[in-house]
């Protein structure tokens, strides 16, 4: 028996990913999780992640039993190892948000259910499924050629958007502060799969000509200590109306949210006639449900 897990969107080709995407748009003929769980893990806060999980194993049919990863306590009650294999007995999947990407990366290496990161420090592959089907429904299918800019920190939302892009063939351009960048793995990743991907300082110059323009979060969950040196060096970097008039007037704005208006974007941006973020939103639950569907049809074929 194949299990397939999702630790970083790349983990799909690019045929599987658009698979992904088909199924995310219809609603399953039959329940394919009935009588089966899946189990959800939080080490961070989380609304829209485990709302979206939640319902779309409601929506497959299944159960889902969400914890607080210090309810379990990961590596201190026992290892992440021996909570993979035991979840594994009772559910058809797993899902896990953690700080240390290893520690999804341990649970999938343990399991006998596919395990899906539901946020890393590294990555957040679900969020750039939802993303790239926000693009699908507003641009349609052909998204080959077209520019995402990405305004801020090249941080865990960043990494799976740019290789979620490259999959399905739109080219990256990110404006990051000195420091704040992708670092040289990253980038190597990236065009490995052939990607055309830049990196620049200036934020105007990354929006030029952009179809899409995504920023998240100056200070991401756990990087909270370092929240006033990022407000600093983040100066320059807000997503306002001058900096979008840049992309055009077609061009559409993404956030994985929360978003912190007047920081990253500006409210006028966030809340105006551009942004797609309450569909993207939205399309958490049914990325994850066509991704949920994908696996576990993989698991039992
Ligand atoms: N975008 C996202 O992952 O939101 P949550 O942190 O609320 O799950
Ligand atoms: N980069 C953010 C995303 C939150 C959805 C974080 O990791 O906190």
């Amino acid at each position: 028996m194949t299990v397939r897990h999702l630790l970083e969107v790349d983990d799909l080709s690019p045929a599987e990913l658009a698979e992904v995407l088909d199924l995310a748009e219809v609603t399953p003929p039959a329940r394919p999780l009935e009588g089966r769980g899946v189990a959800l893990l939080f080490e961070k806060p989380s609304a829209r992640t485990r709302n979206a999980t939640e319902m779309a194993v409601v929506q497959l049919g299944g159960h889902p039993v969400s914890m607080r990863g210090e309810e379990v306590g990961v590596d201190g009650r026992e290892s992440a190892e021996d909570l993979a294999r035991i979840l594994s007995g009772y559910h058809g999947a797993i899902g896990a948000r953690v700080f240390a990407h290893s520690t999804v990366a341990r649970m999938a290496a343990a399991a006998g259910v596919p395990v899906v990161n539901l946020l890393s420090d590294r990555a957040h592959p679900t969020q750039a499924l939802a993303d790239l089907l926000t693009l699908r429904q507003h641009f349609g299918r052909g998204l080959a050629g077209r520019q995402l800019a990405w305004v801020g920190d090249a941080n865990n939302v960043f990494a799976s958007l740019s290789l979620a892009a490259t999959l399905v063939g739109m080219g990256v351009r990110a404006a990051c502060p000195s420091g704040f960048g992708p670092d040289d793995a990253h980038l190597a990743r990236v065009r490995a799969l052939g990607g055309d991907v830049a990196v620049t300082t200036d934020p105007a110059e990354a929006v030029a000509g952009a179809h899409v323009v995504s920023t998240d979060v100056w200070t991401s969950m756990g990087q909270e200590e370092e929240s006033e040196t990022r407000r600093t060096a983040f100066a320059g970097f807000t997503v306002d109306a001058p900096l979008m008039a840049g992309a055009g007037p077609d061009a559409v704005f993404l956030h994985c949210l929360p978003v912190h208006r007047g920081e990253e974007v500006a409210a006028e941006v966030v809340d105006g006639p551009q942004s797609l973020v309450w569909a993207q939103a939205t399309n958490r639950m049914h990325a994850v449900r066509g991704l949920l569907w994908f696996l576990t049809a993989v698991d039992r074929g």
